[in-house]
């Protein structure tokens, strides 16, 4: 069992970032509500507790409260805001209600440098840049605890009581803008806690690899695999664990990207030596799509479509025990909050939702513990190419809701080809990685007047979105390089029949949506 840190969620939106953050320290750590039962908690044997942040005051009616198993472990803990607010609150210091809000970028003074939880942090007389966003603030500390950071508007940024090893910030160290919060996250828990930095790659490939195979036993496993970064990550772990009682089926409906079935089947069946069952399904989907223009509808097709097949295709492979899936952690935190925090649920993955009863798998979920970016590490790990590890998110309904209006072969064509040059041009900038968090072209169903050479034109138009997020809950459209766009417009013009004009996208996300449909 890997030494642990529990983080308590308060209900900030950053919640997950602290957990992402103590997990890039190599020390593994798991996100739960403050309303989960104790035992649930101490079944982990944590080495210390991280509160995090969240909307309300101490003083609200019904506020969230600090349950009384966290002290009487005797473990370090670590109150980050709303966090530091409960603690002074439990302890005997003294918050302050506001209605004005603090919120932004705030200058961090050290009043002990010297002091473990600032270790390994350069800092300079003008102060260390951090992280604000609070309403309520400690105005009297409690008994035991002494400052040891300040800010200009808040005399207690950290304060903390060594002897029962509490320790508590008014900023956020898990947000990007406090430079040198990681540094301070992983003092907590390496140097505090005490905690070894053992949640590494090859130890949970290793781990994962002996727990899929005391699961599975000489049972047989099925798993989608749709060309995305979890499904690919998934079926190369499970592979390494149980080899050939691993059979992948890969569904190519037409609306994938361009070269992506090809490199679907030339990784896994080819490279990785693995069972794929390829079916070509194109003209099903084609002639299932033939004359939809309704998004929702399209979708619900497309559901309901791949279900029908993954059915057939498992059905033809006999005896199947398994079924294996890409969930990942943030789905598994998602799904929890959604029903009671303290509930364990297990989220069906859009695409195999419909199973029909007399199919009913037993589950293996391998990275249900990971986030994305340790996904990618994993996957990295595993021998899988760049190109897949890195691949963007891309919508289970695929190009059907990038391609507005009906959906026809060659629209699709046009569609993928516009999209190609789109994002080699993005990714040769070195901005599809990094830059960009979702990146793609759309097919308008509107036609335009243009001139090429002497001709009239009367063609089809592509529109250009690319954006910037770190959740895809809100998003920012991407400042592109005015040049960049002249180049791809060009291209697209120049290399793709049937496209006269390209426009670029510059809604934010709300009041618009990433995709289009
Ligand atoms: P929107 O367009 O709602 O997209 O801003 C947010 C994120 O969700 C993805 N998306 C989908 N993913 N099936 C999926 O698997 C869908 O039907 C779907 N619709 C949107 C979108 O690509 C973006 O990452």
């Amino acid at each position: 069992m890997h030494d642990t840190i529990i983080v308590l969620d308060y209900g900030s939106q950053y919640s997950q970032l602290i957990a992402r953050r103590v997990r890039e320290a190599n020390v593994y750590c798991e996100l739960y509500s403050w309303r989960t039962p104790a035992a649930k908690i101490l079944s982990h044997n944590p080495k210390g507790f991280i509160l995090s942040g969240g909307p309300n005051s101490v003083y609200d009616e019904g506020a969230p409260t600090l349950p009384d198993y966290v002290l009487e472990s005797g473990l370090p803990v670590l109150g980050i805001c709303y966090g530091m607010q409960l603690l002074a609150h439990k302890l005997g210091g003294r918050v302050a209600s506001s209605q004005a809000r603090e919120y932004g970028r705030a200058l961090l003074h050290l009043d002990s440098p010297d002091h473990p939880l600032f270790a390994h942090m350069p800092h300079s007389a003008e102060g260390l840049p951090v992280w604000m966003s609070h309403g309520d603030k400690v105005e009297a500390l409690a008994p035991h605890f002494r400052p040891i950071a300040h800010s200009d508007n808040a005399p207690f940024a950290a304060a903390a009581d060594e002897q029962r090893r509490y320790y508590t910030v008014q900023f956020h160290p898990e947000v990007v803008h406090t430079e040198q919060g990681t540094q301070l996250l992983s003092n907590f828990v390496h140097t505090i806690c005490g905690c070894h930095a053992d949640w590494t790659p090859a130890n949970f490939i290793e781990e994962q690899v002996a727990a899929i195979r005391a699961q599975v036993g000489n049972g047989r496993v099925v798993l989608g695999l749709s060309g995305g970064v979890d499904s690919a990550v998934a079926a190369a772990l499970i592979h390494r664990a149980i080899g050939d009682q691993l059979t992948s089926v890969f569904v190519d409906h037409g609306l994938l990207r361009w070269g992506e079935a090809e490199q679907v089947v030339d990784t896994f069946q080819d490279r990785f030596g693995m069972n794929l069952v390829a079916v070509n399904a194109i003209e099903e989907y084609l002639d299932m799509l033939a004359g939809i223009t309704d998004p929702e509808r399209k979708r619900k097709l497309i559901g309901e479509k791949f279900v029908r097949i993954f059915e057939r295709e498992a059905r033809k492979l006999g005896q199947i025990d398994f079924l294996a899936q890409g969930t990942i952690y943030p789905d598994v935190i998602e799904s929890a909050a959604k029903d009671r925090p303290e509930a364990h649920t297990i989220k069906t993955h859009h695409n195999v939702g419909g199973l029909p009863d007399d199919m009913q798998f037993q589950l293996v979920e391998p990275l249900r513990w990971l986030f994305k970016d340790e996904v990618r590490r994993m996957g990295t790990a595993l021998g899988l190419p760049d190109e897949i590890v890195w691949r963007q998110p891309f919508p289970g309904p695929g190009l059907a809701i990038r391609c507005l209006g009906e959906i026809t072969w060659e629209r699709l064509e046009k569609l993928r080809k516009a999209d190609a040059i789109f994002t080699s041009e993005l990714a040769a900038a070195g901005l599809l990685r990094w830059g960009t968090a979702q990146a793609f072209a759309v097919l308008l169903p509107v036609k335009s007047v243009g001139v090429m050479g002497d001709q009239r034109t009367y063609d089809e138009v592509v529109a250009l979105r690319a954006v910037t997020t770190d959740d895809f809950m809100t998003a920012d459209w991407a400042r592109l390089d005015l040049d960049l766009l002249a180049r791809v417009s060009r291209r697209i013009v120049n290399e793709v029949k049937g496209i006269n004009r390209v426009t670029y996208d510059i809604t934010s996300k709300p009041p618009g949506t990433i995709e289009w449909e």
